[in-house]
């Protein structure tokens, strides 16, 4: 299929672009390069720098590329920050949308794999988390896609655009091979921190709360990695391809561990090659973190046939490991 990938340089986005382009589709990354890297991109994928917000790039985009299909990952991703930059997170993840959206309307109206996530639930209350539990995120960054999948209810309803929604859980890992990985300009991921601090880019851990009603007082994720992710993603395409009605799905492996357990497994790892265990030290919490987040992923493992294949933490932070110690500086030489 000929698609187009919003985000498609950054780090789900591209190794999204990757596996898309394995499966044989063609595609058009779409990107501001905000926080993405061209370098990141596999040959052969079309780049277009732009920014959603420019409405008037992104229709003529659509016009010239006629996408069969879209899958939007562009957007503002810290919890934190959305919290005290709201302005920012509103027009660029909403409205940004929303120019995708009507652009799409107002041209081929093709379906949209949307890149949502797990904080739309907030402090939940089951877990793991069913896919209809209740919505309440506890962050701007939640509000923002909660409120992308309700436009894209409303634009199926309008113009008869299916989706299929994803609410990825904790992302982390790389691809194997340490090729691509994370490389955020604003580092806030637990697990990319981690490994920079092994790394002696910083002095130590800060652990956000140590009081969250959990076993060990710290919150609780679930870590998925990046390539199950993006598998994901090459079945969500290939559901709309195949004329599947429009859904949600849940991505996590259904297993949550608290921060501390996730650095005593980037200790492990890091060890294991001569290194001293990292510093850890207690801070307060951070606003807009729930408790515990951790996915009830048997829908999309039954309807899309969805199967994880990294499922140890450690083997998991390897992979992460790899890129980090071979890309100390990320994409930069
Ligand atoms: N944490 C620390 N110290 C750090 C960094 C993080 O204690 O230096 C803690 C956080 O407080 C949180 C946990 O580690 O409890 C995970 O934090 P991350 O920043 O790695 O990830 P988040 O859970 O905040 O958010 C990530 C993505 C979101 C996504 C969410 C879904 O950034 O886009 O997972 O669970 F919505």
């Amino acid at each position: 299929m000929n698609l187009l990938v919003t985000g498609g340089a950054g780090y789900i986005g591209s190794h999204t672009v990757r596996r898309l382009m394995e499966a044989g589709h063609h595609v058009t990354v779409l990107d501001n390069l905000s926080s993405g890297h061209v370098e990141a991109l596999p040959p052969g994928a079309a780049f277009e720098r732009i920014d959603l917000l420019d409405f008037g790039a992104v229709r003529d985009l659509f016009g010239r590329v006629k996408p069969e299909a879209v899958v939007h990952f562009a957007a503002l991703i810290e919890v934190g920050e959305s919290m005290r930059a709201p302005g920012r997170y509103y027009r660029n993840n909403v409205v940004g949308s929303l120019n995708l959206l009507q652009a799409n309307a107002e041209t081929v109206k093709a379906p949209v794999v949307f890149s949502s996530t797990a904080a739309v639930y907030g402090d939940a209350e089951v877990t793991p988390i069913p896919e209809d539990a209740p919505k309440g995120p506890t962050s701007v960054y939640g509000e923002t896609k909660l409120m992308t999948e309700h436009m894209l209810d409303a634009f199926e309803r309008a113009h008869g655009i299916r989706n299929v929604k994803l609410r990825y859980f904790n992302v982390c890992g790389a691809e194997p091979g340490g090729a691509i990985g994370e490389a955020h300009p604003n580092k806030t991921h637990l697990i990319e921190l981690a490994l920079l601090t092994a790394l002696g880019q910083r002095e130590k851990m800060m652990i956000f709360g140590e009081d969250y009603p959990t076993p060990d007082g710290t919150c609780i994720r679930d870590y998925i990695h990046v390539v199950d992710l993006a598998d994901a993603h090459v079945l969500a395409v290939q559901a709309l391809q195949g004329g599947a009605a429009s859904s949600t799905y849940n991505v996590g492996l259904g297993h949550g561990f608290s921060v501390k357990q996730v650095l005593d497994a980037v200790d492990a790892v890091i060890t294991e090659d001569g290194l001293p265990p990292l510093k850890r030290e207690i801070a307060p919490r951070r606003p807009g973190d729930p408790p515990s987040l951790v996915a009830d992923s048997h829908r999309i493992q039954g309807e899309l046939g969805w199967t994880p294949h990294f499922t140890d933490l450690k083997g998991i932070i390897r992979t992460a490991w790899e890129w980090h110690r071979s890309h100390p500086h990320g994409f930069q030489k």
